[in-house]
């Protein structure tokens, strides 16, 4: 076999190589290995000591110094790489000539990130399940009660009809039993799991119903509400309930925020397809869709940013916390995503990003 057929090989393997010699000098690097530890390639790093060229990079420099003298050399190992967080699964294994002499070492390794993610969100599912469970069965024995509380106040309130004092203590009490159940009916609506019923949807009728639905939660008062969908937005492969939903806990919530006055605006736009790893570990693109919803009102404070999709978090006095805790379910199960952010002119801004079609859709 021709010399440069192996280096071809080498080169183009989709895992990242790494070879050194017994002196410690770099023999082998491929362009994988380079992008994976986030090292530009220099054609002058074959043959310099791979303590050099790994400088920036010490903590897989250690693994390689281990090939000489561990007896027991790591198969399928992980590592979390400090300087760029990125996950690595590694094997290391010694080079050894006809004589059985050590002669080398070989890193061989694989970009594990996304893997990582996606059991960290089937992680999340799963405790979210047992969770719910729990929290449905709770909710379920209180919802009676609730209700209960509600009638014989209203018997009460009918029979105590000259009592001024009565009337307005019992207003309080129905008042109060009212908001208590729209929290049950959240809750479940919260720990359900979710069934996708996908359909072909326009995003402009999704968005229209749900700015109507968060109108009637919260008074939007003169708050202007403002929607740029470009006319040639492809329909997207969705649960026209569940994303309606979505629009309308981040319409709620701004309007909740401007109390009144100011403005919001929704902004969507198609987004190229995005190379996303599928059942098969190929690659394809998936054309995407970025739904932004800003508005201009006083923001969220930096120190709950991180804390906001946490289920039953508020800072509302009334507020239930599950808001947007239900908002990121929703685009989970779309396998979309979410994140927020505190635009330099002031305001809140959450993007949506959901692909045109899910995986859901073609895979599940
Ligand atoms: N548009 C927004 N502007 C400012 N703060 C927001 C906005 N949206 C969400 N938040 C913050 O995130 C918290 C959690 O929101 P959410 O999960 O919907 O629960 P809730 O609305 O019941 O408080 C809110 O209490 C609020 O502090
Ligand atoms: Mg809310």
């Amino acid at each position: 076999m021709p010399d440069g057929f192996y280096r071809d090989l080498v080169w183009t393997l989709r895992n990242g190589v790494l070879a050194v010699t017994r002196d410690g000098r770099i023999a082998v690097m491929n362009e994988v290995a380079y992008r994976i530890l986030g090292l530009i390639p220099h054609p002058t790093d074959i043959g310099l000591p791979y303590s050099q060229v790994l400088r920036e990079r010490p903590d897989v420099a250690r693994i390689i110094a281990g090939a000489f003298d561990l007896s027991h050399l790591p198969n399928r190992a992980e590592l979390r790489l400090k300087s760029t967080g990125k996950v690595i699964g590694y094997t290391l294994s010694q080079v050894r000539n006809p004589e059985g002499e050590i002669t080398g070492a070989t890193l061989f390794f694989k970009d594990l990130t996304r893997v990582e993610q996606l059991e960290e969100r089937e992680r999340l599912r799963d405790r979210l399940a047992a969770l719910g469970e729990m929290a449905a069965a709770i909710a379920h024995e209180v919802k009676n009660p609730l209700a209960g509380i509600e009638v014989m106040a209203g018997i009460l309130k009918r029979q105590l009809a000259e009592s001024q004092d009565a009337q307005s203590i019992l207003r309080d009490i129905i008042k109060e039993a009212k908001m208590a159940n729209a929290i049950v009916l959240e809750v479940l609506d919260f720990v359900r799991p979710i069934r996708l019923q996908v359909e072909r949807i326009s995003l402009s009728d999704v968005v229209r119903d749900a700015v109507s639905m968060a109108e009637s939660h919260v008074p939007r008062g003169d708050v202007r509400v403002e929607v740029v969908l470009p006319e040639d937005l492809a329909p997207i492969q969705g649960d026209p309930h569940q994303l309606r939903q979505l629009f309308t806990n981040l319409f709620t919530n701004a309007f909740e925020a401007m109390t009144g006055k100011g403005h919001v605006r929704l902004v969507a736009q198609q987004l190229p397809g995005e190379e996303e790893p599928t059942a098969t570990s190929e690659t394809h693109a998936v054309p995407m869709i970025q739904v932004e919803v800003a508005d201009n009102g006083p923001g969220v404070p930096a120190d709950v940013m991180d804390r906001i999709f946490s289920p039953f978090f508020t800072t509302k006095p009334q507020g239930s916390g599950l808001g947007l805790a239900i908002v990121r379910k929703i685009v989970d199960a779309h396998d979309g995503r979410i994140d927020v952010s505190a635009p330099p002119q002031g305001g809140t801004r959450f993007r949506v990003t959901l692909p045109v079609s899910g995986s859901h859709e073609l895979f599940r």
